[in-house]
């Protein structure tokens, strides 16, 4: 039987219940008041994290690749990407740091071991259980993250609102995903600031999980190239499509007439040299 979710998804696809559905989300993004939250999950977009392996696979031609994770939650995206860098590059040297303001969820991402509870599904997709198998040592229902990963993944408190964010520069890799959907503007605009001067020069940013109308004018003076590449399956991989248009947070179906098509919903930008 069709899920609910699905049968949604569905349902505002077609033309004209699209309209109808702008109509309900720019209500609900009005009316509803605003809230973070720690929610997250293992390999929540592959689509995104494959980029690696593709056009941006320059970056680990260095042999070295500094990777930010800012909003980084109990580490699972983190992580995820951690698996994808030692299963596509065995032998770059890597490093990951993550950062968040909710200490429980620090708590979680130090211990490294997951369940259910905190970010751990059900995987049927054949790179997922690949990234998995790198990934845990597998014991029951508590999967723990093995040590040569643990070990080039840190964690550390740290608002990217605050102004001692503004020394976490030089990544090549910055991502800032899934946590300014949760801010007004005027706080993702200095959100946003604070991960484009995080980034170096010739780097890139994942931004997924803006509110679009925000992101697309918040992006346009920082000048970043939004990257033209698989933009609809990672659109439709996003989680957030399947309750669109009922929350704030939830994406809307792409539509190619769009302006700012490519800003607008790229989540993958290059800061120009
Ligand atoms: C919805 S989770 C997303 C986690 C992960 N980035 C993902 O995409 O799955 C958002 C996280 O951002 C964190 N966050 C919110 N405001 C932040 C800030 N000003 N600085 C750093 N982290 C923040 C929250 O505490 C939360 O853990």
């Amino acid at each position: 039987m069709m899920q609910l979710d699905q049968l949604n998804r569905r349902l505002f696809s077609f033309a004209p219940a699209r309209w109808v559905g702008r109509h309900i989300y720019n209500r609900q993004r009005r009316r509803q008041s605003r809230a973070q939250s720690t929610t997250t999950k293992f390999f929540r977009n592959l689509q995104q994290l494959t980029v690696l392996a593709g056009p941006l696979s320059y970056l680990a031609d260095s042999g070295t690749l500094s990777v930010l994770v800012a909003g980084c939650s109990y580490g699972c995206e983190a992580f995820s990407l951690a698996g994808f860098l030692a299963l596509q590059f065995p032998h770059l040297n890597w490093t990951i740091a993550g950062v968040d303001i909710s200490k429980d969820a620090l708590r979680v991402a130090e211990a490294a071991r997951y369940t259910g509870a905190h970010g751990l599904g059900i995987s049927t997709d054949a790179l997922a259980q690949k990234l998995e198998a790198r990934l845990f040592d597998r014991s029951g229902d508590e999967w723990t993250v093995l040590m040569d990963i643990r070990d080039r993944v840190s964690f550390a408190y740290g608002d990217v609102l605050s102004e001692e964010f503004r020394s976490f520069k030089d990544y090549d890799l910055v991502l800032g995903q899934n946590f300014m959907i949760h801010m007004g503007e005027e706080e993702a605009a200095t959100a946003l600031a604070a991960l484009v001067n995080a980034s170096r020069p010739g780097g890139a940013l994942f931004l997924g999980g803006m509110d679009t109308e925000t992101k697309t004018k918040l992006l346009a003076p920082h000048k970043l190239i939004p990257l033209d590449w698989n933009i609809a399956g990672i659109h439709e991989d996003d989680m957030r499509r399947s309750t669109w248009p009922w929350n704030y947070w939830s994406l809307e179906p792409i539509n190619r007439s769009e302006k700012d098509y490519l800003t607008r919903y790229s989540t993958i930008f290059l800061k120009p040299l």
